[in-house]
C-alpha cells in the first residue's frame, strides 16, 4: 500500500508515521506537511532513516502539488492529519483555520475522486459535537461546533460526508478526542503545564479550572485510528476515545505531583473566550468493532512527563516564538502581581 500522510510532521501524525512504518513495513509512507509553525521535522527523525518513507513539503491546499504527489507515488490512499489545531489560535486568526481546515480537505476530496483512490481517512475531533453535560455523544449526534477551530473542523467533515453522499468515495471519518504525549506542540495543556513546571513559571489555568475533557495517550489514538482504517466500513464515522474525563485542575495537580513541584505555581487566568465546559464520547460503535485502548492515563501521564525531562532540545526553542511571547504577555504578565 502506498500511504499520503498528509500534517505528518506533527504530533499525531508523526506518531502514525512511526506506527505505520512498523505495523505495515511493506508500505511506501508519503508525508505532505507545510511544515508551519507545528510542523517539525525533527519529529520524522525515526521515519528517515527508513527507506520506505519520504518527505515532501507543500501545502493540502495547493491542488496541482497534491495532484502531482499522488502520480508521482502512486498514491493508493490518503490518511488527512494536516490542519491548523490551537483553538486560542483560532479566536486570533480564524481565516487560517477555514482555509486548511476546510478548503485543505475539499482539495484533498477533490484528489481521491480524480485519482479514485481506495481509501480516505480523515482526522477530525470530538469539538465538532461541542460541549456536553453528562454522557457521551455517539457519532449520529448533530454537529454544533463552538470555536473557529471547531466549526472549521466540522466544515471539512460535512465536506467529507458530501463527497461520499454525492460521488460514493471510499471515505471514513474518526473523531479522537483529546490527545496527549511526547511532541506535542508546548502551546497546548498538557506540554505548556510541563514544561512550565519543569522551568518553574506560571501554570495560566482558565477559568475556574473545571472544563473537563477526555485524555487519550497519542499511540491508543492512532492503534484506533488504523484499527478504522483498515475494519471501519466507507461513509462511516468513528469515536475515539479513552473514558479518562477529567478536570484541568486535577491535570495540573497531577503534572505537579509527577514533577514535584508546588501549587503556587499555579495562576488562574481569564477565562477563553467561549470555552467549552466538556467533551465526552461514547466509545459503544467503536468498541464493539474490537478496538480498545492500551494505556492506562497514570502511566501514560508520567511516559509523557518523563520525556518532557529527557528532551528540552526539542521544546526549549519552540517556546521563544511570537505567539509564545503573545500568550505570555496576554495570559500571565498581566496576573504575577
Ligand atoms: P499539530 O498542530 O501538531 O500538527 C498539524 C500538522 O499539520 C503540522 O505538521 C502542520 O505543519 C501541518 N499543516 C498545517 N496546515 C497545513 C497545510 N495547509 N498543508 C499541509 N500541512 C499542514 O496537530 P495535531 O495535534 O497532531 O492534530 C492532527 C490532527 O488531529 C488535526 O486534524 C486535528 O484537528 C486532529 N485532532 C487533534 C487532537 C489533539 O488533541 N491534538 C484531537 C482530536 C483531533
Ligand atoms: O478535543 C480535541 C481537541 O483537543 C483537538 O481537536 C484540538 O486540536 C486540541 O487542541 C484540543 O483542544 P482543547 O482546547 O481541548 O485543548 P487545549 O490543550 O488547548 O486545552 C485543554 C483545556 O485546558 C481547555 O479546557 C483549555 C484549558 N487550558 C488550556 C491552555 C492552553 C488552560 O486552562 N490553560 C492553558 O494555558
Amino acid at each position: 500500500m502506498r500511504v499520503l500522510v498528509t500534517g505528518g510532521a506533527g504530533f499525531i501524525g508523526s506518531h502514525y508515521v512511526d506506527l505505520r512504518l512498523k505495523k505495515h513495513p511493506q508500505d511506501q509512507v508519503v508525508v505532505l506537511d507545510k511544515l508551519t509553525y507545528a510542523g517539525n521535522p525533527a519529529n520524522l527523525k525515526d521515519a528517515k532513516k527508513n527507506s520506505h518513507f519520504t518527505f515532501v513539503r507543500g501545502d493540502i491546499c495547493n491542488a496541482k502539488l497534491v495532484e502531482r504527489v499522488i502520480q508521482q507515488h502512486g498514491i493508493d490512499i490518503i490518511i488527512n492529519f494536516a490542519a491548523e489545531t490551537h483553538v486560542d489560535r483560532s479566536i486570533l486568526h480564524p481565516e487560517d483555520f477555514a482555509k486548511t481546515d476546510v478548503l485543505g480537505t475539499q482539495v484533498l476530496l477533490e484528489a481521491v475522486r480524480k485519482f479514485k483512490l481506495k481509501r480516505f481517512l480523515q482526522i477530525s475531533t470530538d469539538e465538532v459535537y461541542g460541549s456536553i453535560e453528562k454522557g457521551g455523544f455517539r457519532e449520529t449526534d448533530p454537529l454544533k461546533p463552538s470555536s473557529p477551530y471547531s466549526a472549521s473542523k466540522a466544515g471539512g467533515d460535512l465536506q467529507v460526508l458530501a463527497y461520499r453522499h454525492t460521488y460514493n468515495l471510499p471515505v471514513l471519518i474518526t473523531r479522537s478526542s483529546n490527545n496527549f504525549g511526547p511532541r506535542q506542540y508546548p502551546e497546548k495543556l498538557i506540554p505548556l503545564f510541563v514544561t512550565n513546571a519543569i522551568e518553574d513559571k506560571p501554570l495560566p489555568l482558565y477559568g475556574d479550572g473545571l472544563n473537563t475533557r477526555d485524555w487519550i495517550y497519542v499511540e491508543d489514538n492512532c492503534s484506533g485510528l488504523d484499527y478504522v482504517l483498515e475494519k471501519g466500513k466507507p461513509g462511516e464515522i468513528y469515536n475515539i476515545g479513552a473514558g479518562n474525563t477529567k478536570t484541568n485542575k486535577e491535570i495540573t495537580s497531577a503534572i505537579l505531583k509527577l514533577l514535584k513541584k508546588p501549587c503556587s505555581l499555579i495562576r488562574r487566568v481569564p477565562d477563553r473566550l467561549g470555552h467549552d465546559r466538556r467533551y465526552a464520547l461514547n466509545m459503544k460503535k467503536t468498541r464493539d468493532m474490537g478496538c480498545q485502548t492500551q494505556w492506562a492515563f497514570t502511566r501514560a501521564l508520567q511516559t509523557t512527563v518523563q520525556w518532557y525531562l529527557d528532551n528540552p532540545q526539542w521544546w526549549q526553542p519552540l517556546k521563544t516564538g511570537e505567539y509564545m511571547k503573545y500568550y505570555k504577555k496576554q495570559y500571565v504578565d498581566r496576573h504575577r502581581k
